[in-house]
């Protein structure tokens, strides 16, 4: 019987003091992207809606890491974090009022502009506060980034960014800055060529506006779940040198998935084995409001006995949760050799896991851990009942009067 484990530090083990379902990251791979990133002398803001915890975020605080946020709650854990606010770029097309005062309250680097009438916001509220807004206007290049639609941003038909043929006779606002022009093109990227597409139409738009200082480039480069092929960070920071080479312009990244994503595992452990003459069925103690990316986008996750037995006899088994959905399951057909209390590691879940759970059919937010050398330590923890109704009354609070 050979057990798993993650830095040395046997799983069995981390679920036995903090139970199952949990999220377990390890430091040093986080590390190790971090470092890759920092190689290349951009400046690194960290897509925080990846990962939001408070511990994973004071990581990239303590490195002096910049932060790409989407509203205010992202702020406010970065700040909490220990962030610097002088760091942040504040993207996201629907800022309230109150977002964007707050912002500019704690000075932010720049606000990534989605659209005009944003761009309108921003100014009036800078006036009011006789602040001057540093803006980057993020683009809608119409580049296909050929990944899934759902997380394909850069397409005429997305929400995302100001049309490209719109960003020609640029009106000047007293109280903005402009001083910079970016684009995300999406997430789960596996090829350059779109990248190199975007740079390319963010050169030309920026040879044409004389006050861009900063090209931001977004996020997107992808990760390995399964048998994918994505070019590693250092790949991809030399094809984006190679491309700006000799520029003059400050390059911002916002990576999110390729800092965190193989850095975690969500632990969970077998509730039930169901078998029909149709299909035999793994029950697990997590579900799809705890990690929803194969429900959300068919997402394949490597899912890996932490006891191996060689007692049983492998089968083909659907891993499904307890949500009461068709579509609260982890993945289908993968042949197993396990039972009932058998522990499992579904990897590669550091990025849009945590960050992507709901508390759907009333169950707690799971606990998060840290594995640092050989110790390990909660990052959040598991929630409890109380907590999950704290918030509500039995007969309402009177509002009117
Ligand atoms: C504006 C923006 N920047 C960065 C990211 C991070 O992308 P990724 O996690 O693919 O690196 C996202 C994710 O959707 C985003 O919307």
């Amino acid at each position: 019987m050979t057990m798993l484990t993650i830095e040395g530090v046997p799983l069995n083990e981390i679920a036995k003091k903090v139970g199952t379902p949990c999220y377990i990251y390890s430091r040093a791979l986080i590390e190790n992207n971090w470092k890759a990133f920092e190689k290349s002398h951009y400046k690194i803001c960290y897509a925080v809606k990846a990962n939001s915890n408070l511990g994973i975020l004071n990581l990239f605080a303590n490195k002096n890491a910049g932060f790409d946020i989407v509203s205010q709650g992202e702020l406010e854990r970065v700040l909490a974090a220990g962030g610097n606010p002088k760091n942040i770029v504040f993207s996201g097309v629907g800022k309230t009022k109150e977002e964007i005062k707050c912002a500019l309250q704690v000075g932010i680097y720049s606000f990534n502009v989605e659209s005009w009438p944003e761009l309108e916001r921003i100014q009036e509220i800078a006036q009011l506060m006789n602040k001057k807004a540093p803006v980057t206007l993020r683009v809608n290049p119409n580049i296909d980034a050929k990944t899934h639609p759902y997380i394909a941003t850069g397409l005429h038909h997305n929400k995302f960014g100001i049309e490209l043929k719109e960003i020609t006779h640029l009106k000047s606002y007293s109280h903005i800055d402009l001083i910079g022009l970016g684009c995300h093109i999406g997430s789960q990227i596996m090829d350059l060529e779109p990248f190199g597409e975007a740079i390319d139409c963010l050169l030309n738009l920026a040879k044409k506006i004389n006050s861009i200082k900063i090209l931001n480039l977004g996020g997107g480069l992808g990760i390995q779940y399964k048998d994918e092929k994505p070019p590693s960070i250092k790949e991809y920071l030399s094809f984006i040198e190679q491309k700006l080479k000799d520029q003059p312009y400050e390059i911002i990244l916002e990576p999110g998935r390729s800092l965190v994503g193989n850095a975690g595992i969500l632990l969970t452990k077998v509730e039930y084995i169901k078998e029909t003459p149709y299909k035999n069925f793994a029950i697990l103690d997590a579900g799809m409001n705890d990690l929803i990316r194969p429900a959300l986008y068919d997402a394949w996750h490597n899912i890996i006995p932490v006891t191996l037995h060689t007692d049983i006899k492998p089968k083909l088994y659907d891993l499904v949760g307890p949500v009461c959905e068709t579509g609260d399951f982890f993945a289908h057909d993968r042949e197993l050799a396990i039972k009932p209390d058998d522990l499992l590691a579904i990897s590669t879940v550091g990025a849009y896991g945590a960050s992507m759970s709901s508390n759907y059919n009333s169950r707690p937010s799971i606990a998060e851990v840290l594995v640092d050398k050989d110790e390990f330590y909660i990052l959040r923890e598991r929630e409890s009942y109380q907590d999950l109704f704290a918030k509500e009354k039995l007969n309402g609070l009177y509002v009117n009067g």
